[in-house]
């Protein structure tokens, strides 16, 4: 599913926030329980530590207590809250009704579910929001994948960690914003990538690491066509961080220069819903984001899911 925002009202990232657990897990860490290494950790992913604990509700209000304070709203400002996760606190209710509570928000809130790909689908579903009238949406990320993953397995548990990412998108007559976006799923690789309840995450990793690659131009060329615009006009790529290898591949094949690419990887793991928006406030956060700067958001995830996104920065 593709389309350029309508042009006579624009979504705005105005605040941002980021919520990381306090734990750290190295590698060496993980090497003293698993037949792993630091080494092969290092250079077949790129990971060097991930935070673990917290639960999704504690990650997502910080990060969105965070990104309210950023913006200089107030909880009754919010018109919908968005929680994308893969690993909500409870199957009923929604993890995002919880987070709505201790925000002290007013707003009506759901949780969706397209894995790593979710933070960009929820920009595109946000935009939706905005352009049905919707002033201000609160968009978060969060995960507790550690809840899922089986420790004793060396193929998964090295790769993913916990926290949260959230950004508030609010409607505007000013140009810019959510310039264009590309959504798409792929119900028949299933197989891939999964965790059945009761159960843990199980993964095919080179098939993945093969169809990543391919989903992450897909949606990037698409978001880039739909926006009028080439890689050439990105100032930074921020990709979903699951192994610094698909990231380099995939901005190598479609002519993004090193410098260009965001990576939060090697300090988080595979954070899932969490990831963009982490690189994307690190991004901010160390400067590296200027108005008027073209982003390039690109997410794969289970499912398979993919989205990439067009984000014109405002000022
Ligand atoms: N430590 C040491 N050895 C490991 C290991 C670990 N943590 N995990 C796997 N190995 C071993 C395998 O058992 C295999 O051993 P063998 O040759 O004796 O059978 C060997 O390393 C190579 O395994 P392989 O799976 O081919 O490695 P790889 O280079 O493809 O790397 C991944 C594995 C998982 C890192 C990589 O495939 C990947 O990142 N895939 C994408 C995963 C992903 O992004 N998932 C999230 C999507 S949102």
């Amino acid at each position: 599913m593709t389309a350029p925002a309508t042009p006579s009202r624009y979504s705005h990232v105005t605040g941002w926030g980021l919520a990381l657990p306090e734990k750290i897990v190295t590698n060496d860490d993980l090497s003293k329980t698993l037949d792993t290494s630091d080494a092969w950790i290092t250079e077949r992913t790129g990971i060097k530590e991930r935070r673990i604990g917290g639960t999704t509700k504690d990650l997502a209000v910080e990060a969105g207590s965070k990104a309210l304070q950023v913006a200089g709203l107030s909880p009754s400002d919010i018109d919908l809250l968005l929680l994308a996760t893969t690993t909500p606190d409870k199957t009923i209710p929604a993890t995002s009704c919880a987070v709505q509570e201790a925000l002290g928000l007013a707003c009506p809130a759901l949780d969706f579910n397209a894995a790593c790909s979710g933070f960009v689908y929820g920009l595109a579903l946000a935009h939706g929001q905005i352009l049905a009238g919707a002033n201000r949406v609160l968009l978060v990320g969060a995960e507790t994948l550690s809840r899922f993953v089986d420790w004793q397995d060396r193929t998964t548990a090295v790769l993913f960690g916990d926290g949260a990412g959230a950004v508030v998108l609010e409607a505007s007559d000013q140009p810019g914003g959510l310039r264009s976006w590309s959504l798409a799923a792929d119900g028949s690789l299933e197989h891939l990538l999964l965790c059945d309840l009761p159960g843990t995450i199980v993964m095919k990793g080179r098939e993945v690491f093969r169809k990543a690659v391919a989903a992450m131009m897909a949606a990037s060329q698409e978001a880039l066509e739909r926006a009028g615009i080439t890689i050439d006009d990105i100032n930074l790529l921020i990709p979903h961080q699951a192994n610094t290898r698909i990231i380099s591949t995939a901005a190598q094949r479609m002519g993004a220069p090193p410098e260009k690419v965001v990576e939060v990887l090697s300090w988080t793991g595979n954070t899932s819903s969490a990831s963009i928006p982490t690189a994307l406030v690190d991004a901010i956060e160390q400067g590296r984001v200027k108005p008027g700067d073209l982003l390039l958001l690109v997410g794969f995830g289970a499912g398979m899911t993919s989205a990439g996104a067009v984000l014109e920065w405002g000022s």
